[in-house]
């Protein structure tokens, strides 16, 4: 097991890069069923997660070939319609190449993903879709087991679902007729996807807003995109800066994707200055304020982003208050700050109250999960003294080598080895 080692107390100083993003590479690497020509994702970061959708997509038969921050798919010789849990079980994502396998050859067979520790996370709005394109779903041994053939229909979503809005999509791109997506996801990776799909042939309007509208097409061919910038490692980084008191330039940062974030520092005081190569983040004179925040489908506040802001929250100057509406149980970030000295109460209706202290100090601290683990690395970057942050496997789920880019603004953090 591997672990960050770092000692608190240095503000960021220079250039750290942004690629693109995680939520958006995956479901791409899963479009690439679509077609047998290749497709080559450019601006990429060769994260764990993408290494599991890659291994994935092999068993599927895909070829996949890893360039430099880039990565050509070809789907030419599918034999295989069944996802295994082996692969799964680890990553909630390679549940989305259900969409594309039963869109382009009428069947798949994927194992369920289950819950996870933010959450029970189910799939009904998934199948809902499937079903009313004329799939039958059927659930044996922990798979789901969809056949086609499909045909367009108006689909409504009960609520607003990322993952949902990629798999219909993708299912729908090659099947006969129009299909009409009522209360899409408008996240930027879905509008990326789109404009992939798009670029691969396919009919897609809509993107960016809820309703979407896919004109199937007969046959998509091979593209070539550059991925859409990681916003969630953006925020994350202008947080760092912030608690730091430092003074970085985000490379492929986009200001306009984290809004509701940047919201919150300028009202700290934080400087944030948007150039065609990124995004500066002057926290020189950050003074943090405490404030209410409720999470929110896009445009609203990012679920991905609470775990991190309510480690900024926790050194505010006063009490603030967030409310979780994505996820059921995405606090557990919470006893471990509280383990650095933060004074946080987890209330009832998935709220907590953040009492701001004047410092933290170095603990030893455990990540239960890829945002809650980046909150206690932001701690740590503040605490007095050194903290062990230990499990970062979920951190490298999402945040590419780390301790190299952190350690190049300043930040004394090691990757070292535990027994344990
Ligand atoms: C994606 C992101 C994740 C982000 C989330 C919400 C990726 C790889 N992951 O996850 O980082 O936190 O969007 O922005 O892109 N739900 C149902 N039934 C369903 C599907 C979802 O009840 O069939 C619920 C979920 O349990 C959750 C909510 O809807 O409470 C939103 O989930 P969803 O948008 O589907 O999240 P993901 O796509 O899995």
């Amino acid at each position: 097991m591997y672990a960050f080692k770092i000692t608190g107390g240095t503000p960021l100083n220079g250039t750290i890069e942004v690629k693109g993003a995680k939520n958006a590479v995956l479901p791409m690497m899963a479009a690439a069923l679509l077609t047998d020509e290749p497709i080559t994702l450019e601006n990429i970061s060769y994260l764990s997660d993408v290494k599991i959708q890659s291994q994935l997509l092999e068993s599927l038969g895909v070829k996949i070939t890893h360039h430099d921050n880039a990565i050509t798919l070809q789907a030419d010789n599918i034999t295989n319609y069944r996802a295994a849990y082996e692969f799964v079980s680890k990553m909630r994502a390679s549940f989305w190449v259900l969409g594309p396998l039963v869109g382009r050859f009428g069947q798949a067979s994927v194992s369920l993903p289950g819950g996870c520790a933010i959450g029970a996370r189910p799939s009904d709005i998934y199948f809902a879709a499937l079903e009313s394109m004329g799939a039958s779903v059927d659930i044996e041994n922990g798979y789901v087991i969809a056949k086609g053939p499909l045909h367009g229909a108006d689909v409504s979503f009960r609520r607003i679902s990322v993952g949902a809005t990629h798999n219909t999509i993708m299912a729908a791109v090659l099947t006969k007729g129009t299909t009409t997506i009522y209360n899409a996801a408008r996240e930027p990776e879905v509008v990326d996807l789109i404009n992939l799909l798009n670029k691969m042939g396919a009919k897609i309007e809509g993107a960016g807003t809820n309703k979407i509208t896919i004109t199937g097409v007969e046959k998509l061919h091979g593209a070539t995109h550059s991925v859409v910038t990681d916003r969630i490692e953006t925020a994350s980084f202008a947080i760092a800066a912030a608690l730091t008191k430092g003074n970085i330039f985000i490379k492929g940062g986009q200001q306009n994707l984290i809004e509701p974030i940047s919201n919150v520092l300028q009202m700290c005081d934080v400087k944030l200055t948007q150039t065609d190569e990124g995004l500066w983040v002057n926290g020189q004179n950050t003074v943090l304020r405490p404030t209410t925040i409720t999470t929110a489908e896009y445009p609203g506040f990012p679920t991905d982003a609470q775990s991190p802001i309510t480690t900024l929250l926790a050194l505010a100057d006063g009490m603030s208050f967030i409310e979780e509406r994505i996820y059921e149980n995405r606090f557990m970030h919470v006893p471990e700050l509280n383990r650095m000295g933060a004074n946080i109460i987890v209330l009832p209706n998935d709220t907590i109250c953040i009492n701001g202290v004047n410092k933290l100090s170095g603990a030893t601290v455990m990540s239960s999960d890829l945002r809650g683990g980046m909150a206690l690395v932001l701690a740590a970057l503040v605490a007095d003294g050194t903290s062990i942050v230990k499990r970062i496997y979920h951190i490298e789920r999402g945040y590419y080598k780390l301790e190299e880019r952190l350690s190049a603004l300043g930040t004394q953090i090691e990757r070292i080895h535990l027994d344990d």
